[in-house]
């Protein structure tokens, strides 16, 4: 592997998970490459403006950048799949291949992971190729053609789903009954926080809510009904429905939300 390519893992990844990810390099893929790193900050709504004449790399069609945003767990990567100058001519989704975390680049036409050559969609971030079997995760973004600027909304959410305002999410009981019952569970993708939630009502009666963020390289978990556990299908971690981890790779509990209960509803605080 090139130096030029080992400072880049570095960058990207610290300097731990690169070399984990250059271990298990069985060589590079000749023409692919990571695409090339900017810096950003988010606005306080946690929106992204990329202004696509700015950078290079991204302009043309089949251009490419990873955008690491301050704060953030995940770099992004952005690509650029069409010219219709339409509001869907960028994609951006998650720069870290799901296989074992190498920054990933773009043909023009699918992601690619140049450490063992997983592809994926640049649509929906769908698996093309493996040794990946886990999609990438996408993020809402839609490009201005008048202004040429490109927006990243990485809290946006369902509109079908209780929205998280002041880092609180609020469940009515009446909309969300199977949280009365012992087993019953609620999942989804609050506005305003952007990433997917659990509630559960356990065993004892209790109420548990948890982030979907697996700690060990940043996948997203899913509820297994029959374990009654939450499973990570990049590493095969797994957690119990209150965030402890019972199964490595990963060494960190989930994060955890705050819940209460009123006459009438569920509420998490720290949803933030
Ligand atoms: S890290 Fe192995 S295919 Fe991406
Ligand atoms: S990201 Fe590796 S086990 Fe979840």
């Amino acid at each position: 592997m090139s130096s030029t390519r080992r400072g880049f893992l570095k960058g990207i990844l610290g300097t731990g998970a690169a070399s984990a990810a250059a271990t298990t390099l069985p060589g590079c893929a000749p023409d692919i490459n990571p695409a090339p790193v900017t810096d950003v900050t988010a606005s306080e709504q946690g929106t992204v403006d990329i202004l696509v004449s700015r950078y290079p790399d991204l302009e043309p069609v089949g251009g490419a950048l990873t955008v690491r945003v301050s704060g953030e767990q995940v770099p992004l990567l952005v690509v650029h799949s069409k010219d219709d100058g339409a509001p869907n001519d960028f994609s951006v989704l998650s720069s870290l291949c799901t296989h074992v975390g190498c920054p990933l680049g773009f043909d023009g036409k699918d992601v690619i992971c140049p450490c063992h050559l997983s592809r994926f969609s640049a649509t929906d971030g769908a698996v093309l190729q493996r040794p990946a079997t886990v999609p990438l995760q996408t993020f809402a973004a839609e490009y201005n053609p008048n202004t040429g600027v490109l927006r990243i909304n990485l809290r946006a959410g369902q509109s079908d789903f209780p929205a998280a305002v002041n880092g609180q999410v609020v469940f009515p009981l009446s909309q969300f009954p199977q949280l009365r019952d012992v087993g019953g569970s609620v999942t989804g993708v609050p506005s305003g926080y952007g990433k997917r939630i659990f509630v559960f009502r356990l065993q004892d009666g209790a109420l548990s809510a948890v982030d979907s963020v697996c700690t060990h390289a940043f996948c997203e978990v899913n509820y297994r009904e029959q374990e009654a556990d939450l499973f990570c299908a990049c590493h095969a971690s797994i957690f119990t429905r209150d965030g402890a981890v019972t199964q490595g790779p990963a060494t960190r509990p989930l994060k955890k939300f705050t819940v209460s209960e009123t006459g009438d509803s569920v509420v998490l605080t720290g949803v933030a």
